[in-house]
Formats: C-alpha cells, sequence, structure tokens
C-alpha cells in the first residue's frame, strides 16, 4: 500500500517571518491531529533551516526545491544533495517545469540530479509533464515517456514522481480526473519496464497543478494517485490542510 504524501511547493515564496508562521501554524494543527498521510514542505533555500526548527516533531518532512548534480566544488549560487540533508532535508524537487523552463534543464540533467538525490540519502521528486501545445497536438503520452524515460535515476528507491501538466500549474485549469488517470496509468507502466512492475508499484506518483481545496476530492478516487504537490494553495496553512483532507491515507 503506498501511503498518500501531501507535498507543498513554496516555490520563490515567503520571507522568513513568512516561513516562520506559516511552518509553526502546520506544525500546530498537524500535531494535534491532521489527517493521516505523509507530509513534507519544500521551502525556498534561506529558509529551510529556520523551517525545518520549527516544524521539528511535527512528523512533516523537509525538502528543497532543486540541487546539483555533484556534491561539492566550484559552482557558484547552487545547491549540493548532501548540503541539502545536512540541512535536514529529506527530499528534494528536481526537474520541476519551472526549472526546466527557467534554467533550460534537460531530462539528463534532472536524471543526475535525481541520482545526486538519491546518493545523499534524499528521496527525490522528479517532476514531469507536457505543456498544452502539446497536448493539444494529442501528444501528451508520447511526451511523458520521454521524460519519464529520460528523468528517472538509477534506482526505484527512494523515488517520487509527480505528474504536473505544465498547463495547469499555478494557472487555475486541472486536468480532468480521466486525464489524470490516463496519464498516471501511463507513468506507471512506464516506470515498470525501467525497474520491474514490483518495484513500479511501490513509486509514489503524486498530481501537481492547480490543486485546490474544492478540486482535491476529484482525485480521491483516482487509484493510481499517491497525494499531490501543491504549489499555491500550499502557502496557506487552511488550504494545505483542507486539500490532505481531501486526499486521505490508503
Ligand atoms: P500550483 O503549483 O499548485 O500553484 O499550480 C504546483 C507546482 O508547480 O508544483
Amino acid at each position: 500500500m503506498r501511503r498518500k504524501l501531501i507535498a507543498g511547493n513554496w516555490k520563490m515564496n515567503g520571507l522568513r517571518q513568512d516561513g516562520l508562521d506559516l511552518a509553526r501554524a502546520l506544525a500546530a494543527r498537524i500535531r494535534g491531529g491532521g489527517p493521516d498521510c505523509d507530509w513534507l514542505v519544500c521551502p525556498p533555500a534561506q529558509l529551510l533551516i529556520p523551517v525545518g526548527e520549527a516544524i521539528g516533531g511535527s512528523g512533516i518532512a523537509l525538502g528543497a526545491q532543486d540541487c546539483h548534480t555533484e556534491a561539492a566544488g566550484a559552482h557558484t549560487g547552487d545547491l549540493a544533495a548532501p548540503m541539502l540533508a545536512d540541512a535536514g532535508c529529506s527530499f528534494v524537487i528536481v526537474g520541476h517545469s519551472e526549472r526546466r523552463t527557467d534554467h533550460g534543464e534537460s531530462d539528463a540533467l534532472v536524471k543526475a540530479k535525481a541520482a545526486a538525490a538519491q546518493a545523499a540519502g534524499l528521496t527525490p521528486i522528479v517532476c514531469l509533464g507536457e505543456t498544452e501545445e502539446q497536448r493539444e497536438a494529442g501528444r501528451a503520452l508520447e511526451v511523458i515517456e520521454t521524460q519519464v524515460t529520460g528523468s528517472m535515476p538509477g534506482a526505484a528507491e527512494p523515488l517520487v514522481v509527480a505528474y504536473e501538466p505544465v498547463w495547469a500549474i499555478g494557472t487555475g485549469k486541472v486536468a480532468t480526473p480521466e486525464d489524470v488517470a490516463e496519464a498516471h496509468a501511463h507513468i506507471r507502466g512506464l516506470l515498470g519496464g525501467i525497474f520491474g512492475a514490483e518495484a513500479a508499484e511501490a513509486i509514489r506518483v503524486l498530481y501537481g497543478g492547480s490543486v485546490k481545496p474544492n478540486n482535491a476530492r476529484d482525485l480521491r478516487a483516482l487509484a493510481d494517485v499517491d497525494g499531490g504537490l501543491i504549489g499555491g494553495a500550499s502557502l496557506k496553512a487552511d488550504d494545505f490542510l483542507a486539500i490532505a483532507n481531501a486526499v486521505p491515507a490508503g
């Protein structure tokens, strides 16, 4: 049984006080008996350590939003996976569409980042998803196949995959449950081809893209959706909790 993972991607949002307020509100609510699932917050890098302290003992895991492929070296402005582990992270998002677009990240680079994360003991959350143009051209599944084939690290464990159609991220447009179910089944089949069916069954595949409290319930019935990667709605403790309540463990 794959346990649901509700992950918040705070992106480039939050000064110190905002991050602390949000982290403390979440920790207090979850310590007090939140929904039974795995929790993760991925704040911007400057907040990793204070947020990690604020959520300590709450059961909420800490994750980063990116890492370098190498463990150390002359790479100004980058953070290595061992540094993130040292800062208290247990997860790191790699290959988010905003990085693929803003920084031209290729599948090969994402794969190397995911491998670096695993080598540092972190669970990579490998993101992928088609653009609107690709979906309208009927190429969504083909694009997903290229990304899955090109972006996965060598080991099936620890690994989380996030299907995030680019056109649904931050737009308020949500993929239909049918489209999500089709994409997730396709991804799991492809993971089976890479890692073997048994290993693929254990990999959590999240959905992301404009998940809000009022649409999270639609994802609840989908067997292959193992939780959500939540952007905008993860910046409000109430919304983040409401989404988790709509996508319960099991
Ligand atoms: P969104 O972002 O929920 O704001 O659409 C999701 C993501 O990019 O992970």
